[in-house]
């Protein structure tokens, strides 16, 4: 996301009408105001991998959850827009890769269309052959389990198979356009 984006994100204005000193309302139907208004939920940043055939793909999401215990399972939508996902889907198996805070120039260029994502990036291969990244805060091999439709999105459901994390590290957060880091209060 540029800085331009972000000033837009910051400035646009609420309507006259509904707006209070401490709330500002949008319309639902326009896409902008959509997208202002749900980049107020901070969330951490994934980049999902597969292997399409010898060559590694990948792809940064904001949209991943935790879904289920028993079975377990993870979700994490991509857009029907997105060239890599049909070759996660191809795959069949895929690794969610939970960024670490020093990870942001990652998240970056993995969300760069068309372009070298794995480019200097270090990776080794998970039971599954999926790509689990260096320096990954944590990390699930997972299996394709299910799909739904969601508009211009897909509810990709995983199958988590095997699974880990880093014994130190803090998360990337994303909020607003921007990204930040993880602050405790205690
Ligand atoms: C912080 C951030 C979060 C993103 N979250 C998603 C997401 O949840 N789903 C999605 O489809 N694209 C998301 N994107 C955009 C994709 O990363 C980008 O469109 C994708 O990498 C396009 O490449 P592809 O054509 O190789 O799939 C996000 C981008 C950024 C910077």
């Amino acid at each position: 996301m540029t800085q331009a984006t972000r000033g837009v994100i910051a400035q646009r204005q609420p309507r006259e009408d509904v707006a209070t000193p401490t709330a500002k309302v949008f319309a639902a139907t326009e896409a902008a105001d959509f997208r202002a208004v749900l980049g107020h939920f901070c969330s951490g940043i994934v980049i999902v991998t597969a292997m399409d055939g010898s060559e590694p793909v990948g792809m940064t999401c904001q949209s991943f959850s935790s879904a289920s215990l028993e079975p377990p399972l993870v979700m994490f939508l991509p857009a029907r827009s997105s060239t890599s996902y049909p070759r996660i889907r191809a795959a069949g198996s895929f690794c969610v890769n939970v960024l670490d805070n020093a990870q942001e120039p990652i998240s970056q260029q993995f969300a760069r269309s068309g372009t070298d994502k794995w480019r200097g990036i270090a990776w080794r291969p998970g039971e599954n052959g999926a790509p689990v990244l260096d320096g990954a805060l944590a990390w699930m091999e997972c299996s394709l389990h299910r799909e739904y439709d969601a508009g211009d999105h897909v509810i990709t459901l995983g199958l988590v198979e095997r699974l880990g994390a880093a014994a130190a590290g803090e998360p990337l957060l994303y909020f607003r356009g921007a990204y930040g880091q993880f602050s405790a209060r205690s």
